[in-house]
């Protein structure tokens, strides 16, 4: 059946055939199709590696399978309404005015919007619309997908639940699912389960996206799957509050995923003529394992998501007093510290919690976002101007979402948080949850801050946020309050974007206590990511490979702080900090008052160090060679630059025992033919037994053999190709 191309650029295209019951995108060696089968049910059709322009691709009617289970129920549908006795997870679940919850999705039509293609679904009987949007990226593959529903009738519809997305693959004798979890100062614990009938949740119910679970999973088959070969699927929801993905094997074997809003405490009132859109997933697919879905992911995060794409610069080498201080700021202590921070080639200062209102300790100030006098007598220029004479960019911590009790801002707008009336306000570290869904609390904030960037001469916000909801209330929008969930994600987007846009240049740091909102959401309009508040640097090679599953180093800050370390009492030396620290942007959160001429010179070593390779370490391409699976000794990790031209290696060891050596380590994604030459990142000289050049075929065939001694060592390796 002939497939004419009708959008996309000559790498990607979105085809349909002559009778327009055939989908199918193709990019990057990878193939997404649908189709119509001629009940008018749209069915996933192939998602996988590329398939040839005349693959019989056409979707047959189901019948059902027995009468336990019905022709809608055992049809894969793309896109699943909650009716015809569906137990899967739909894409939209609903209740009609009438008190009827029988909802079928048919296909309708198709249209092109540039290079989008949109599908339209339709209820069998009822005027209620879903359109699917579909994109495909011609560098990755990855499809970017939509929903949107909307009500064509005259009467309201209760959206109960609603998804981004359904995803079907064939049944098979296994899947693993791969996901991610945590707390505060533990987040992202990778987990790899076998996929089962039991449905698997991957979900916040905190508001916001929360340390719990990731908006991320992947789906790989034992057997085939490992970290550089074999099929990967995986998706990720672009949201950074309340989110549902979930995953099960269906009663044949297939897999069915839906992603999107959480549906648990939501229910959102679709008007006549109103439409409710969904986030975006992304949906990758790569043949080479883990490793090279991560890569596509992240090569996708890095061109397409991360404000200014290719062109984003290089994330700065840092200072933040926060575990040096706390809420110990002062324009004095501040300078002193800007001062040695410049010295060792920091380029940007920031000052973390307690510049403003009463903020002596995490029990006021929260909300009064005007600096305090008495640490900072003359406002924050003084500082700022040191900063910026110093070579620094100026960069400064707010937590805008949030009020303590005790603050002006709180005793005047006591209305303002969520909360239900009459219901205690619970209280984490002391602090409330301003209801952004409010638009007059998004006007307001968004005020306070533009008016504090365009009065100070700052270049970076950290904008952070410490604890979820409780209480999630919205007494003002009476029935219509569970739209909180959606509205306040919203508005925070809305102010993101308005202040990059009022202040270019400006750049962003989301922060959640450490990593509890990260997401391809908010990822498009912030510039990095703090990744945990834990900042022990043996944690964090597990905390960077978790991170790393799903998103990229491009975004990962780390910081080299003191010793025993605040998480877990541990004592590394400062060579292992800075090893752990620059596998992805570098920062230094030490107390430097306290640094010996021998530990600043240290320091100055590894930041020029870093300064030769970030480029291959924050755009390069990552290869985990060795993971940090429970108790391993030994762990490395390889960044390669886009041209091969530079690859680093870092391979750290917690323990020695046994006079134990390293399995070789082949290195990957090299130019076999070339030559490169490799130094000991930070210097000193080449380890016993590594060559001092040899080609791209030799250390990813042969490799190196290591021999580190003692406990908590590293060793950063860098590879340059001759020219
Ligand atoms: C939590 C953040 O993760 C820390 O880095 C620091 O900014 C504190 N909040 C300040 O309250």
């Amino acid at each position: 059946m002939a497939l004419a191309v009708v959008a996309g650029p000559a790498d990607a295209r979105v085809a349909v055939d002559e009778a327009g019951r055939v989908f199918r995108l193709d990019g990057a060696q990878v193939t997404y199709a649908f189709g119509v089968d001629e009940k008018g049910y749209l069915q996933p059709l192939y998602w996988g590696g590329a398939l040839d322009p005349a693959a019989p691709l056409q979707a047959r009617a189901t019948r059902e399978l027995s009468g336990f289970d019905p022709a809608g129920m055992q049809t894969a549908q793309e896109y699943a309404g909650q009716g015809e006795g569906l137990v899967t997870d739909p894409g939209l679940k609903v209740a009609f005015a009438d008190g009827s919850r029988d909802l079928v999705l048919k296909y309708r039509s198709y249209r092109l919007e540039g290079e989008t293609l949109a599908i339209e679904l339709a209820d069998i009987a009822r005027p209620l619309v879903v359109t699917l949007r579909y994109a495909i990226d011609e560098q990755t593959g990855i499809v970017t997908r939509t929903a949107t529903v909307t009500n064509r009738g005259r009467q309201p519809v209760r959206i109960e639940a609603f998804a981004a997305a359904n995803l079907t693959l064939p049944g098979a004798s296994s899947y693993q699912l791969h996901f991610l979890s945590g707390r505060h100062a533990a987040e992202w614990t990778p987990h790899a389960v076998p996929l089962s009938p039991a449905l698997t949740v991957l979900e916040s119910r905190r508001g916001s996206v929360g340390h719990g679970n990731q908006p991320w999973l992947a789906l790989t088959r034992p057997g085939q799957t490992t970290e550089e070969a074999g099929p990967v699927w995986f998706g990720a929801l672009a949201w950074s509050g309340s989110f549902r993905l979930s995953a099960q094997t269906d009663n044949i074997g297939r897999v069915r995923v839906a992603a999107g809003y959480n549906s648990h405490d939501f229910v959102w009132s679709l008007k006549p003529g109103e439409s409710l859109e969904s986030p975006r997933f992304y949906a990758g697919y790569s043949h080479a394992g883990l490793g090279g879905a991560s890569r596509t992911f992240h090569r996708f995060q890095m061109e397409r998501l991360i404000p200014g794409g290719a062109a984003a610069a290089l994330r700065p080498v840092l200072y933040n007093s926060w575990e040096a201080t706390a809420f110990d700021v002062t324009a004095e202590g501040q300078m002193k510290l800007a001062e040695r921070a410049a010295k060792l080639g920091v380029e940007r200062f920031v000052v973390d919690d307690g510049w403003f209102g009463q903020r002596n300790d995490d029990k006021a100030g929260l909300g009064d976002w005007t600096v305090n006098p008495r640490k900072f007598p003359q406002g924050l220029k003084p500082l700022i101007d040191k900063v910026h004479a110093l070579g620094m960019s100026f960069g400064l911590w707010f937590e805008p979402e949030m009020v303590n009790r005790d603050s002006a801002l709180y005793r005047a707008h006591p209305d303002w948080v969520l909360n239900f009336p009459g219901r205690p306000r619970t209280e984490g570290r002391n602090q409330l949850v301003l209801n952004l869904a409010r638009t007059d609390v998004r006007d307001y904030l968004l005020g306070v801050l533009d008016k504090l960037l365009r009065e100070n001469d700052i270049q970076f916000i950290k904008w952070d946020y410490n604890r979820n909801w409780t209480e999630p209330g919205w007494p003002e929008a009476g029935p219509d309050q569970q739209r909180v969930y959606v509205d306040y994600v919203r508005n925070l987007y809305f102010i993101l974007a308005e202040l990059r846009r009022r202040h270019p240049g400006l750049e962003i740091e989301t922060c959640s206590g450490g990593g509890g909102r990260i997401d391809t959401g908010i990822m498009a309009l912030t510039d990095q990511a703090w990744t945990s508040d834990n900042t022990d640097p043996f944690d964090r090679l597990a905390i960077q490979d978790g991170f790393s599953l799903a998103y990229a180093p491009a975004i990962m800050m780390a910081w080299v702080t003191d010793v025993p370390n605040w998480a877990n009492g541990r004592t590394t030396s400062l060579d292992f900090r800075f090893l752990s620290a620059m596998q992805g942007g570098l920062g230094i959160g030490a107390d430097l008052n306290k640094w010996t001429a021998g530990d600043e010179d240290t320091a100055r070593r590894w930041i020029t160090a870093y300064k030769g390779i970030r480029a291959t370490v924050q755009r390069g391409q990552l290869y985990r060679l060795v993971r940090p699976t429970e108790g391993a000794a030994q762990t490395a990790t390889l960044y390669v630059a886009p041209d091969r031209a530079q690859a680093v290696l870092f391979a750290m060891q917690r323990g020695s025992q046994w006079r134990d050596q390293w399995e070789p380590l082949r290195l990957a994604g090299l130019d076999p033919a070339a030559t490169y030459a490799v130094r000991v990142l930070g210097g000193g000289a080449l380890p016993e037994g590594v060559p001092a050049r040899a080609s791209g075929a030799w250390w990813q065939n042969q490799g190196l053999t290591l021999r580190l001694r003692g406990d908590y060592v590293g060793l950063g390796l860098v590879f340059e190709a001759a020219k």
